[in-house]
């Protein structure tokens, strides 16, 4: 009761402000989550986790939040965290976040990673959605899986070398006529507005390699809560304060 009223004011609060059209989220803390809530098994972590991401898209909706990068996976988690926990972070990605794709017709699909490094079954399941979502237009959401920002930006540099290879360019043509927006066309997703907020659970004060290129002017936002346990409060809370500072600034 006293929730649903505080959502409404703060709802009401964000009338007239300005508003991001992109959010990224750095969804941390499930196993930490998992452990405070008496749970052996860090996976229920990662279950609720997963799950919540769902209820995350809904809200960012309602905002009226058109594009969503959610960081499922790191390419450090990926080869670091034990083999046991990544098969069931795989097996969520198919069951929940990709089924959850198919399902909700608002989002269309993309992937922002090293896709073999992932599980076959995964990359598949992963491809399908992109396809199945393809025709979408009410939003974008990206799934940051096997992702690394340096990796994302050398990639890029890569793949222009090898087009202008391919097209018979030489280096010295390639090096002088390089823009930032060449290299933008080049990500993972090319064509998708940077974020304009950037929001990290779990109290933790680093953006670990997440989107490098992208965020050179977004917003940061930090929240103490693990991720499961962040509330619609929260997102609304965020942006708030995005909304604020950028009234400051345009003033
Ligand atoms: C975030 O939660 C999910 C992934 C990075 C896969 P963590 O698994 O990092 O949980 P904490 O931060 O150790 O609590
Ligand atoms: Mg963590």
């Amino acid at each position: 009761m006293l929730y649903s009223l505080y959502t409404r004011r703060l709802r009401r609060q964000l009338v007239g402000l300005p508003k991001p059209d992109h959010v990224a989220i750095v969804m941390d803390g499930n196993r930490r989550w998992a452990r405070g809530a008496g749970y052996d098994d860090v996976r229920i972590g990662h279950r609720f986790g997963a799950k919540h991401l769902e209820a995350f898209l809904q809200w960012s909706a309602d905002a009226g939040v058109t594009c969503v990068t959610a960081w499922v996976a790191s390419a450090d988690n990926m080869r670091k965290r034990d083999s046991a926990e990544i098969d069931y972070l795989m097996e969520l990605t198919e069951s929940v976040l990709a089924d959850h794709v198919r399902r909700d017709h608002r989002w269309r699909l993309h992937i922002a990673g090293q896709l073999d490094l992932l599980p076959d079954s995964t990359a598949r399941a992963l491809k399908e959605a992109v396809e199945v979502s393809r025709d979408r237009d009410a939003g974008d959401l990206t799934l940051a899986i096997g992702y690394s920002g340096r990796l994302e930006v050398l990639d890029a540099v890569r793949s222009v070398l090898d087009d202008a290879a391919a097209e018979g360019r030489s280096l010295a043509e390639v090096a002088d006529g390089l823009t930032e927006e060449e290299i933008g066309r080049h990500l993972y997703v090319p064509g998708l507005p940077d974020p304009d907020l950037v929001i990290r659970t779990s109290g933790e004060l680093r953006m670990s390699d997440f989107l490098l290129w992208q965020t050179t002017r977004s917003d940061i936002e930090f929240c103490d809560l693990y991720w499961p346990a962040f509330r619609e409060v929260d997102l609304l809370r965020a942006l708030r304060t995005y909304g604020h500072r950028r009234l400051e600034r345009s003033s």
